[in-house]
């Protein structure tokens, strides 16, 4: 496996930017271009909770916004009040949304500090996925 430390770090610090009042959970994601960009994202909750919205789909709104379609790999961490000590994994919504952009050999990065970050794919958190495949796409 490459070295993704680089991006390990990046998630971390997003990690400072989230906006958490409600839950206390605090998440941040660094998510890596097929062409070696990294874009941030933090969690943003919300007084009215539904609108809140997670970290990794905060970075890859960003990414797509800015004309990125193409992805290799996103780092994420997260934990109570800015302690990432225990792995965190992306929701379903967010592995959903992560699909319909990136391969099934994308790259997923759990990070915990202080511990090996984890590594894993996009098939492997997402089996059976809908994808545009399954609408003759
Ligand atoms: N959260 C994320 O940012 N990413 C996920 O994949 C799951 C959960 C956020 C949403 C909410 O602000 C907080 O973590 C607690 O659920």
């Amino acid at each position: 496996m490459k070295n993704y430390e680089f991006l390990a770090k990046a998630a971390l610090e997003a990690v400072k930017n989230a906006y958490a009042p409600y839950s206390h959970y605090t998440v941040g994601a660094a998510l890596l271009t097929a062409q070696g960009r990294i874009y941030t994202g933090c969690n943003i909750e919300n007084a009215a909770y539904g609108p809140s919205v997670c970290a990794e789909r905060t970075a890859l709104f960003k990414a797509v916004s800015e004309g990125e379609r193409e992805f290799e790999a996103i780092a994420v961490a997260g934990g109570k009040d800015g302690e990432c000590v225990e792995y965190f994994m992306p929701c379903g919504v967010c592995r959903q949304v992560l699909a319909e952009f990136c391969k099934s050999d994308f790259v997923i990065c759990a990070v915990c500090s202080g511990a090996p970050t984890k590594f894993y794919t996009l098939a492997q958190l997402l089996p059976y996925m809908f994808s545009k495949k399954s609408i003759g796409q």
